[in-house]
Order: structure tokens, then C-alpha cells, then sequence
């Protein structure tokens, strides 16, 4: 039976039913993808488990190697691994430059802590493969201009993992807000987040600013990407207030007391006047996340709700409300389960799916490495902005990163 590519990747339900009975031969919808690449995931903790559990869900590419420093990551890693996918083998790479320059590989996706990302790029590039790079980029702006300076002509792909723009809700409120200018001009944002406490993580690296440049750098750089999306414009200035109300207060680790915030408000005001905030509530028992945009041809809000609580309601919600000028819709934005809940609502699935179209040449949206850097501008100008209790101007942050580095290399 001769085959193309097929139009469904029968990933998404196969796995449900029993196929065992059919031969190969016979196998046409339930055949699976040829990988057609391999990737080796450097940094193999939390989301280095759903990189690769997407990785093999979507098909043309699989995982070949893990590199990590520390041996529970490897071998729960090793345990996921032989468990899902047991006719896959799994390399465990001694060092990073072995993992990196496997002529067997075609990408890195790297997902260790935010303050080593620096450190792996600088090796990552040397390769020449392609990167997914997780975000944010970087913890401070001097060495997100370095990744920059790194990425800038590089030669395979070099992509941001800033993937909440595939999640549903939003990519349906960027078809409505943007592509279909369903509420006319946008002149307000306002995103929120409210969810429980930052998890648990290898060397807890999460609960201290110098390794992960703080809660609104780490987390919130999502949703700063999404403002900067949203605005079509850089951002001008930003105000935030906030601090640390509940969270780890008394949190510490080797010696290290806990620096970060637990919630925040951020004002930001772009170049063309859109004006917006985001409201951070990290003491929540939920996930919950909200936009909600107005234009001056009606208002768009959308959410995203897991409550863990059992009771049967859908978990995303999107309305478009035009008033009398056009109909309004309200509807519920969502992927097959299998997507769905493979990790961060699709976001990821879709993330790695684009991954492997740009490789192949065909234009997507994901997040390029200037949008990575614009995310964390707004992150680390509101975490100052919090420190310092005074508006930061972007354009004086910026001044003052390139005088810094122009000094040191002078
Ligand atoms: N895009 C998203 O939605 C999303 C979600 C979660 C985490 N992240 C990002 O992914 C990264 C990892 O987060 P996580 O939650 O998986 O953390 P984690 O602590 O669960 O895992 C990090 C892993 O990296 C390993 N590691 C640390 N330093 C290393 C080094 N120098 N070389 C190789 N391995 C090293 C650790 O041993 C650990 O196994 C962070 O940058 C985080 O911000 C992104």
C-alpha cells in the first residue's frame, strides 16, 4: 500500500484502541510517523518530560539522548522513558558538548534552569542544530543580549519556548482580536493569573531571583509576550507594584532565604498608547488565567480554569461581544484531549509541532528570539520597577544595559 504523508496524525487516537490484530501491511490510518529527526533534550526535569512525551505525540521526530547533572533527573527520566516507549533506546550523554554535537541529531531542546541557559547556548550554537530554547532566555538583560548577539543569523532554527500563544484561548483570541479585528482597534488589555504556589524543583532554583530573575521574569514572561503580541507595539513604560504576602516566607535553602514575590500588578504602556496591565496572584488554589481586551469595536475576554474541584464544567470559555454592530459569539475554546492534556493546555504539542514545520521551511509564529528578549524587558522592568517604587522607561533600561556592556568590552 503505497503512503504520503497523512493529513491526520492518528497519534490522537490510536493509542485508545487495540490495533495489535492488524498487520503492518494493513495498517494505513493507524500507521505510525517515520520520525523523520531526533532531538536530544538537555536538562530532563519537569518540562523536560512533557518535551518529550509531545516530542513522541506528534510524531515526525524522537527524543535519541538526555543530558542532565543529577541522577534522580536521569533516572526517573530513563524510568518515563523505557516505560512509554519501550521500542525507543534513550542515550544518557556524559557531558554537555557530547550532547550537543551528536552527528545523529538534528535539535537540542533545552530546558534547565534559567540562569544555565546562557552557558548552553554558547555550546548549543557551536553545533549548528536547531534550538528550542525554553524560556525566559535569560535572567538578566545583559546575557539575554548575548543569546541575542548568539542567535542573530544563526543557521537552524533558534526558537523561544514561549507557547502559550497556542494555547486555545489565546490563539482563538489572536484570530478574533488580530486577524479578524473582531472588536476593531485594541486600546486595553488586562491579563490575570492567579494559581497556587511555584512547585518544587531540582535545587529549588525557582525561589530565588539570581537564578531565575524572578517571579515576573520566570513565570510572567508569558504573559508579557502575550501583552506585547496583543499590543502590536514595544513596550514604553511600566509601573508594578507588589511582594511576597504568603509564599515561602519562611522558605529556606542552604542557608538562602527565599527572594521572590508572590503577587504583583503591572501596568505597562506600549509606544501606540495601548495601555494594559497584569494581575499576579501566585497564592490561589487554582490555575486560572484571564484576558481581556477591549477595542473600540467591542471587548474579547477569555479564560482558562482548572479547579480541581469535580464538577462538570468546560475549563475554557471565550466571548466576543460587538454590542450591535456585529454578532457576538461565546464559545469554548479547546483540542482534542490527547492535546489537550498533553502539557500546558496543547500549548506545547503546538509549540513542537511548529518546531518541526519551521525546520522544514514553513513559516509559523512561533516565538522568535526577539520576542523572547521583548517578553523579559517587561519582566525585569516591572521586578524593578517594584524594588525601586518608580516608573521604569524602557528605552532608559535599555540605554543603561549598553553602556554596561559596552564598558566591559572596552
Ligand atoms: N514553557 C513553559 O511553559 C515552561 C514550563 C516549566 C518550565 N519552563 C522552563 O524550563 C526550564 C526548566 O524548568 P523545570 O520546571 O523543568 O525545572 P526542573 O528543576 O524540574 O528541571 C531542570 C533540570 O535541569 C537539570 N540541570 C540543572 N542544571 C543543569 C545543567 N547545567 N546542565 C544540564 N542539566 C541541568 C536539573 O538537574 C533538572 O533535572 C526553566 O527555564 C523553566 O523556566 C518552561
Amino acid at each position: 500500500m503505497s503512503r504520503k504523508r497523512k493529513e491526520i496524525n492518528s497519534n490522537f487516537f490510536s493509542g485508545f484502541l487495540n490495533v495489535d490484530y492488524l498487520s503492518e501491511e494493513d495498517k494505513y490510518i493507524y500507521k505510525k510517523e517515520q520520525h523523520k529527526y531526533k532531538f536530544n533534550v538537555i536538562g530532563a526535569g519537569m518540562i523536560g518530560h512533557e518535551h518529550i512525551k509531545v516530542t513522541m505525540l506528534e510524531g515526525r521526530a524522537t527524543i535519541h539522548g538526555i543530558y542532565d547533572l543529577d541522577k534522580k533527573s536521569i533516572d526517573n527520566t530513563k524510568r518515563m522513558f523505557s516505560k512509554n516507549f519501550p521500542e525507543h533506546e534513550l542515550v544518557d550523554y556524559q557531558t554537555l558538548a557530547d550532547a550537543c554535537h551528536d552527528p545523529k541529531v538534528d535539535g537540542l531542546i533545552i530546558c534547565t534552569p534559567n540562569y544555565t541557559h546562557l552557558e548552553i547556548v554558547r555550546e548549543a550554537v557551536k553545533s549548528g542544530k536547531h534550538i528550542l530554547l525554553e524560556k525566559p532566555m535569560a535572567t538578566n538583560l545583559k546575557d539575554a543580549l548575548e543569546i541575542k548577539e548568539l542567535a542573530d543569523g544563526y543557521e537552524g532554527i533558534f526558537q523561544i519556548g514561549l507557547q502559550y500563544r497556542y494555547k486555545a484561548i489565546y490563539n482563538e483570541s489572536i484570530h478574533e482580536a488580530i486577524e479578524r479585528k473582531s472588536i476593531g482597534d485594541i486600546k486595553t488589555i488586562s491579563i490575570v493569573e492567579h494559581r497556587v504556589p511555584f512547585l518544587d524543583k531540582v535545587n529549588q532554583w525557582n525561589k530565588f531571583s539570581k537564578y531565575s530573575g524572578g517571579t515576573l521574569v520566570e513565570k510572567c514572561c508569558h504573559y508579557f509576550d502575550l501583552l506585547n503580541l496583543f499590543a502590536q507595539s514595544k513596550p514604553s513604560f511600566v509601573y508594578a507594584t507588589g511582594g511576597s504576602a504568603v509564599n515561602f516566607k519562611d522558605f529556606e535553602y542552604k542557608d538562602q532565604k527565599s527572594d521572590i514575590i508572590d503577587h504583583a500588578n503591572v501596568n505597562i504602556v506600549y509606544e501606540n498608547g495601548v495601555n494594559t496591565n497584569f494581575n499576579l496572584c501566585m497564592f490561589s488554589p487554582m490555575f486560572y488565567e484571564e484576558i481581556t481586551i477591549c477595542g473600540d469595536e467591542g471587548r474579547l475576554r477569555a479564560y482558562e480554569n482548572d479547579d480541581f474541584l469535580p464538577v462538570n464544567r468546560p475549563n475554557t470559555h471565550l466571548e466576543v461581544l460587538s454590542g450591535e454592530s456585529k454578532p457576538t459569539r461565546i464559545s469554548t475554546p479547546c483540542y482534542p484531549s490527547v492535546i489537550q492534556s498533553s502539557g500546558h493546555n496543547g500549548g506545547t504539542y503546538y509549540e513542537h509541532k511548529y518546531f518541526i514545520d519551521n525546520i522544514e521551511g514553513i513559516t509559523t509564529t512561533t516565538a522568535t528570539v526577539e520576542e523572547g528578549f521583548w517578553s523579559i524587558v517587561v519582566g525585569i522592568a516591572a521586578e524593578e520597577s517594584i524594588k525601586t517604587g518608580k516608573v521604569v522607561y524602557i528605552n532608559e533600561l535599555l540605554k543603561s544595559i549598553y553602556e554596561e556592556k559596552e564598558t566591559v568590552s572596552n
